[in-house]
């Protein structure tokens, strides 16, 4: 038996690579660097589930790549925190934000979320996760407990 393969690694760290992008394009119809199961059109529905605007500070749990981060806080000029304890993957979307001059407003960092998170209360108003299929002990899904702000929207894969 082999080890254990990480195959997010592969994704994230070939990000950029042609055969990944048409695969993407291929299987989704826009490119945000996705690794998911969720649809286009479900992605679309977050922002509006949430009612961002450029007042928000948003929490992204299991952001992967980054690409969506970015998009949001692009589009509707929101902060953003992605979180994703692959290190390829925060490694890309570092990279992404620096390049595309979205330091300010986005921030990526590696952490595993199942485990209680390194906010200070009340610091996002809203969170979500696109498929971050995060294992949390006893649930199999992030959970609301770890954001530090009860009162915070919860979109698509977040227990309340
Ligand atoms: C199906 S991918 C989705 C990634 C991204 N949201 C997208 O739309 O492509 C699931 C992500 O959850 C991350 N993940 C899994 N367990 C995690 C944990 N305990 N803490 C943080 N991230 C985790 C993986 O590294 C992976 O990037």
């Amino acid at each position: 038996m082999s080890d254990r393969v990480e195959l997010y690694d592969g994704a994230y760290e070939n990000y950029d690579s042609d055969v990944y992008r048409q695969i993407r394009i291929e299987t989704y119809g826009v490119d945000f660097g996705q690794t998911s199961w969720v649809t286009t059109e479900e992605s679309d529905e977050i922002p509006r589930s949430l009612a961002l605007t450029c007042d928000s500070s948003v929490l992204e749990i299991g952001c992967g790549s980054g690409v969506y981060a970015l998009h949001i806080a692009q589009k509707f000029g929101c902060h953003v925190t992605g979180l994703d304890i692959n290190a390829l993957g925060i490694r890309n979307a570092n990279q992404l934000a620096l390049s595309g001059g979205m330091v300010q407003q986005v921030r990526f960092e590696e952490c595993d979320v199942s485990k209680p998170l390194p906010f200070a209360d009340k610091t996002f108003d809203a969170v979500f996760s696109n498929d971050g299929g995060v294992p949390h002990p006893g649930k199999g899904r992030p959970s609301h407990r770890n954001v530090p702000n009860p009162e915070a929207r919860c979109g698509p894969d977040v227990i309340q």
